[in-house]
């Protein structure tokens, strides 16, 4: 009887790997935060080996959707099953198509741990419902307050600043401050930025009407529109891009997209990263934009225990240190150390604001979006 269930289990899961690959090459039609999702190298059947069997029977399972693609979170993950006996069943796609699919799936759903990039896109998951309420020390001790959700039903796990990465040839860094500044005449016709309808811009505005006040931050859209070089097209890869090819001369963009073309097999990725400096705003006023990916234990998830167990492991210092470094990331974890190419970046003061807030102000910020020029 047991063995029935477990070959009616895996046939479900095979089922659910089959109906990923679809989602994930959907993906890479759509726009970059997909993109950055949908480099998926290995199809998620790779995962249920027969080894996985044996011990699939002892410590069961956890069962993860995420955007996170990186071959080095495979290796960590397999790590956590060498160390618990707990299998990790893997579904990838972009963090809008797994919340759509949870939301589908309703308490059918496999999923008990769904990570995803932008404390924006867990709010969303959260508002749907998605998500249950975590009680644990480990957490609680390895994840700083302003990096989970009020109500602990999500943790960050990586962080990475929304930075204005500029033309080494043609701007001085001494002529960057503030986010704010930009927006002043000199700066007419020299900007690069994706569209408004990202969340990773909704997510700083977000952040701009808790910090300044809706006005002045619906006046900072405007400004930026104002003194953009292009409609604001693309993904953030693209802005670095245009400004190596001369297209404009300052971009708002995150950080590890810069580390991850300085870090390329690519030669030419590596040329544009070296080409563009780096600068964190507001480090004498309010600080540089954070946000992180993280993660969640399910509503309907049925391995509840593996699910907190698997969260714990990833929060812990050397899955942090990995699973950072996979995407060019600064760990969550206050403990851990940083990468030698986010560390050459130097230190920085980030906004001192909980990023529950981002959520919180999410929808407004949208509508400030929709009236203001930046389309
Ligand atoms: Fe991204």
């Amino acid at each position: 009887m047991k063995k029935i269930l477990f070959f009616a289990m895996m046939a479900l899961l095979l089922l659910v790997a089959v109906a990923c690959g679809n989602g994930d090459s959907d993906a890479a039609e759509s726009n970059e935060q997909d993109q950055e999702d949908a480099q998926v190298e290995e199809t998620p059947e790779d995962d249920v080996t027969e080894e996985d069997e044996a011990t699939a029977e002892d410590a069961g399972v956890v069962n993860l959707y995420t955007s996170r693609h990186y071959d080095t979170d495979r290796e960590l993950y397999d790590l956590f099953t060498e160390e618990t006996g707990i299998v990790v069943n893997v579904i990838e796609g972009s963090g809008p198509e797994l919340i759509e699919r949870m939301n589908i799936e309703g308490e059918a759903t496999e999923a008990d741990v769904f990570i995803t990039a932008d404390a924006g896109n867990l709010h969303v998951a959260k508002m749907d419902d998605l998500f249950q309420t975590i009680e644990s020390e480990v957490l609680f001790n390895n994840i700083p307050e302003n990096l989970r959700d009020a109500d602990n039903q999500w943790f960050g796990l990586t962080q990475r600043a929304r930075v204005f990465v500029y033309a080494k040839d043609r701007v001085d860094p001494s002529e960057l401050s503030t986010y704010e500044a930009i927006t002043g005449p000199e700066w007419e016709g020299r900007l690069l930025a994706r569209t408004s309808e990202n969340m990773y811009n909704i997510s700083i505005m977000a952040s701009f009407i808790e910090l300044w006040g809706a006005e002045a931050a619906e006046e900072w859209a405007n400004g930026f529109a104002n003194n953009m070089a292009r409609d604001p097209q693309g993904g953030d890869t693209d802005q670095a891009r245009a400004v190596v090819a001369g297209e404009g001369d300052v971009a708002l963009m995150n950080t590890y997209y810069i580390g991850r073309l300085l870090n390329s097999e690519d030669p030419g990725d590596v040329e544009v990263g070296e080409a563009v400096g780096v600068f964190f705003p507001n480090q004498d006023t309010t600080g540089t934009h954070v946000n992180i990916s993280g993660a969640g234990i399910t509503k309907h998830s049925k391995n509840v225990e593996n699910a907190i167990k698997f969260l714990e492991f990833l929060s812990g210092e050397h899955a942090q240190q990995v699973f950072a470094e996979g995407n060019n990331e600064y760990p969550a974890n206050p403990n851990v150390p940083w990468s030698d190419t986010v560390a050459a970046w130097g230190e920085f003061k980030a906004q001192d604001i909980n990023l529950t807030i981002l959520g919180e102000n999410q929808q407004e910020a949208i509508r400030i979006f929709d009236r203001s020029g930046w389309k």
